[in-house]
């Protein structure tokens, strides 16, 4: 990963190779931590956050849910945010928030052990490259909505996100395809799915899956341009099945799938709804449409 020169570190800016955490911290050995992933691009008017508010606002459930009393508020971890992106002169790149329970207490119950919250930005170019991706469904499901908060970006949940990601990558693939504890069609492990037929979209309803804020966009732009996109539970064989299917995510964008396990997709590239979605968006979180203007938080 390229390294930048500072980390907001509990209130202060760190350079980044000090910024240390016990090897006793809870959330080191339980996964007792909450984050974000969020993007920032450079635009016509400089540096901008994409959706801060949404990211923020996510970052603070993820909290509440892990009953972390948070000693600063949503306008501060903002600021915080900016700040951070300001002071490593960062055009473009990621932004990783992440709030966790430290040193004090082993215990399984964390309540009360002490809260370190750290803001990491660098610049990180496109997570799953340009072209259509190959998908490997996977053997492990998505962890069961009843085992965790499906909705909250748990650190520990990952596990099983890895868990998928190996599979899919030792097999060849670009990235894995996850399904739920009734064999249904969930996510990816760091995107959200999509599919179109016949000129619908699709995409997975909530329950199961995170809210992705790309997911949002995503259905804004399905809206605002007279795209009917529908949230559905589906089967593998559906997705198979589909004229085009993409994956969204702040990391991922907008990425074509072009094959499922042995199944092209459609023609097996990019299809043209997806291109036009991934086009608008990638437009729209780079200055360039003003009608997602509000998506923009300048730094
Ligand atoms: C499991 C999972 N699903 C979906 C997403 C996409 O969410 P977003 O668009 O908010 O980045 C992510 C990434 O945060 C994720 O980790």
């Amino acid at each position: 990963m390229e390294e930048t020169e500072f980390i907001w570190l509990d209130g202060q800016m760190v350079p980044w190779k000090e910024a240390k955490i016990h090897v006793l911290a809870h959330a080191l050995h339980y996964g007792s931590g909450v984050f974000e992933g969020i993007r920032c691009y450079m635009t016509d008017k400089g540096t901008a956050v994409v959706r801060l508010q949404d990211h923020i606002k996510r970052l603070f459930f993820s909290a509440t849910s892990f009953r972390m009393k948070m000693p600063y508020k949503e306008a501060e971890i903002a600021k915080a945010v900016i700040d951070t992106i300001r002071k490593n002169e960062l055009d473009a790149g990621y932004i990783r928030p992440i709030i966790f329970y430290g040193y004090g207490k082993m215990g399984l119950n964390p309540v009360g052990a002490d809260l370190n919250i750290a803001i990491a930005v660098w610049p990180w170019g496109s997570y799953l490259g340009e072209n259509a991706i190959k998908v490997k469904t996977v053997s492990f499901i998505r962890t069961h909505p009843k085992s965790t908060n499906p909705d909250a970006k748990i650190t520990g949940n990952y596990a099983n996100s890895i868990f998928c990601s190996i599979e899919a990558k030792e097999a060849g693939f670009d990235e894995a395809l996850v399904l739920d504890y009734k064999g249904e069609v969930s996510e990816g492990p760091g995107e959200n799915v999509f599919w179109v037929k016949k000129g619908t979209v699709f995409t997975i309803p909530l329950g199961t899956v995170l809210p992705g804020i790309t997911r949002k966009c995503v259905m804004d732009i399905c809206a605002d341009e007279g795209i009917k996109c529908v949230e559905k539970d589906a089967k593998l064989a559906e997705l198979k099945q589909a004229d085009e299917a993409f994956y969204t995510g702040t990391a991922a964008e907008v990425t074509a799938i072009g094959q499922i396990d042995s199944d092209t997709i459609g023609e097996g590239d990019i299809g043209p709804i997806t291109k036009k979605l991934r086009d608008i968006y990638l437009a729209a979180v780079k200055g360039k449409n003003p009608r997602y203007g509000h998506w923009l938080t300048y730094a």
